[in-house]
């Protein structure tokens, strides 16, 4: 495709399909909808549902798009989960978080005995083995139905013709100028000669395009083997990383069984370990379920109140039992999820006062707030709850020189060492420290509900740990208060993830009487910017109607559909 004609293509595109209104009115659409953190790429993902492609399509579509357009968060270097679920029932999820390579060990961040954060997080060694690439891949390979080459080849040409900078994205590169600056390839990648862009400047990524195009030729192979590894292997090699082509050629997506659970009458849909995210909301929605929390009223200080003790108590079980299920092979799942079990943490709940988190337990090393979620839903009501991420904001901030992506620092999702757990934020708990192979633990929550058997809503979230708590508090919002998909992304959020036991609620997203009530009930309650980028789609049933809830909590976002 030509640059002129894909240009027309998405003008065409902005003028047909609906885009934000005001207020908290929900974008609707009939035949199919995707939303996404950036507007070009949820425009690329109807395009291909709007053509006769089906869910996974679109969302394999709108994740290369946003690779080029959302370089934060959208990559090919970094990994995820894909939940999906048919019209008809069937529900499966792919896993592609990145791997730890070999050479890895438990002791990997210690340097002279000593725990080293920036290893950990801000080095070669923290970059593990991508998965983005393969997991769309097999999720295509078994369910998709376009070409391919054509569902990439919408981000090659926005890598190679450029797209135009958004203020929201001037400003983030220009934030992060003093970081690619460590890197030369990244410099040149994200700045103009080491200046910043300016908003309404192209931005061009000629490296980046040839990378996507060998993918879009070859599939897989095109990143995993030949030239794209070897220039990965080779900027590893040249800095201490331990990644080799070796790594990259023996990286392999995961099918997984969803969990699953249900919560007054729906059925909620989520991701299994190495994700905490499907085991984290359920644990809560099974405490919650107990109360009436709509006859509290929205917004209630008793409701606060206990939706944070379910928090606390899920995050608690989170550092105990959960990681890469290949390798921690006793994973109490079903109990976890169980209603039984809900149950008893609800009898540890007092209704009036707050429960204190035990120092001797663990706490979570810091997380910055970048991934990315996108949501679709087709014509047959085949769905896709996607969530994918670098770690942090342009992840390891390290472009491989000649191939033009991002690498994530995923390694700093392991624990930071045996035994290491201590009340300054580290945990050295066994089932997530680092081993050869081995998925890191993650909080990404993507979630797909059902009602009477049919779709009613898809949801997810980056934020690090607070994704659990956005993803549950979007679901509440839903089913407990009938808000549609926009108001239910636009309500205040909380999250309290069992030590630090803080409460951190969102500035001006609830009463200054409700925190002071909290306080008085013994939490420790501080006010935060925006929690999470939440992207929606709520099926109205009566009239098959797609509602789209797009986060405006981040600039740039978009829901696309017809
Ligand atoms: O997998 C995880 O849980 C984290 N690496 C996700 C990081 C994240 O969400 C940062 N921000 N939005």
């Amino acid at each position: 495709m030509t640059r002129r004609a894909f240009l027309s293509l998405i003008a065409a595109l902005l003028l047909s399909s609906l885009t934000l209104q005001a207020g908290s009115a929900p974008i609707r659409a009939r035949t199919g909808m995707v939303v996404s953190q950036s507007d070009i790429a949820s425009q690329v993902g109807f395009q291909v549902i709007k053509s006769g492609g089906n869910a996974i399509d679109a969302a394999v579509a709108t994740a290369f798009a946003l690779a080029v357009t959302h370089p934060t968060a959208g990559n090919i270097g970094g990994g995820g989960f894909l939940v999906y679920r048919e019209g008809t029932g069937a529900a499966t999820s792919y896993d592609f978080r990145e791997k730890a390579p070999a050479g890895a060990t438990p002791e990997m961040w210690l340097k002279d005995g000593k725990y080293d954060f920036d290893l950990h997080h801000n080095s070669h060694r923290s970059v593990g083995v991508p998965g983005t690439v393969a997991g769309l891949h097999m999720a295509w390979k078994e369910k998709g139905t376009k070409p391919w080459k054509d569902l990439v080849q919408p981000a090659v040409v926005l890598a190679r013709d450029g797209f135009e900078v958004s203020h929201g994205l001037a400003r983030s590169l220009s934030g992060m100028l003093d970081e690619f600056k460590r890197y030369p390839a990244s410099l040149a990648q994200f700045s103009r000669n080491g200046q910043p862009y300016q908003a309404g400047e192209l931005l061009k990524q000629p490296d980046l395009a040839r990378t996507l195009q060998r993918i879009a030729d070859q599939g897989p192979a095109g990143f995993y083997e030949g030239e794209t590894a070897d220039l990965l292997e080779k900027e590893m090699k040249a800095n201490g990383g331990l990644i080799t082509r070796a790594d990259l050629k023996a990286y392999q997506a995961r099918k997984r069984d969803v969990v699953r659970g249900t919560y007054r009458g729906h059925e909620i849909i989520g991701m299994a370990p190495p994700s905490s995210g499907g085991i984290g909301v359920i644990t809560m929605l099974n405490i919650l379920e107990g109360y009436d929390l709509k006859a509290n009223g929205y917004g209630s200080v008793k409701n606060l109140h206990l939706i944070t003790e379910s928090m606390r108590r899920a995050f608690a079980d989170r550092a105990q039992y959960i990681g890469d299920p290949d390798f921690v092979t006793n994973i109490p799942v079903d109990r976890l999820i169980s209603k039984e079990y809900g149950e008893t943490l609800r009898k540890t709940i007092s209704p009036t006062k707050a429960s204190k988190s035990s120092p001797t337990t663990f706490t979570w090393p810091t997380e910055s707030q970048e991934t990315t979620h996108l949501s679709v839903v087709d014509a047959q009501r085949n769905a896709v709850s996607l969530t994918y991420t670098l770690e942090y904001g342009y992840g390891s901030r390290i472009v491989v020189p000649g191939a033009g992506f991002l690498l994530n620092n995923e390694m700093g999702d392991f624990n930071a060492g045996p035994g290491l757990t201590n009340e300054q934020g580290l945990v050295g708990t066994p089932p997530n420290l680092a081993q050869v192979g081995k998925r890191m633990l993650s909080s990404m929550s993507p979630t797909i509900v059902t009602k009477d058997g049919k779709l009613l809503m898809v949801t997810g979230s980056p934020g690090g740990r607070t994704i659990i708590n956005t993803v549950l508090m979007t679901i509440l919002n839903v089913i407990d208060f009938g808000m549609n998909a926009q108001e239910a992304v636009d309500a205040g959020r909380m999250h309290h993830q069992w030590l630090p036991d803080r409460l951190s609620v969102e500035r001006f997203g609830f009463s200054a009487d409700s925190l002071n009530a909290l306080r008085a009930m013994g939490h420790t309650v501080s006010e935060a910017g925006g929690q999470g980028v939440a992207e929606v789609i709520v099926l109205n049933q009566k009239d098959d109607m797609l509602e789209g809830g797009m986060d405006r909590r981040a600039p740039d976002g978009g829901a696309a559909g017809k």
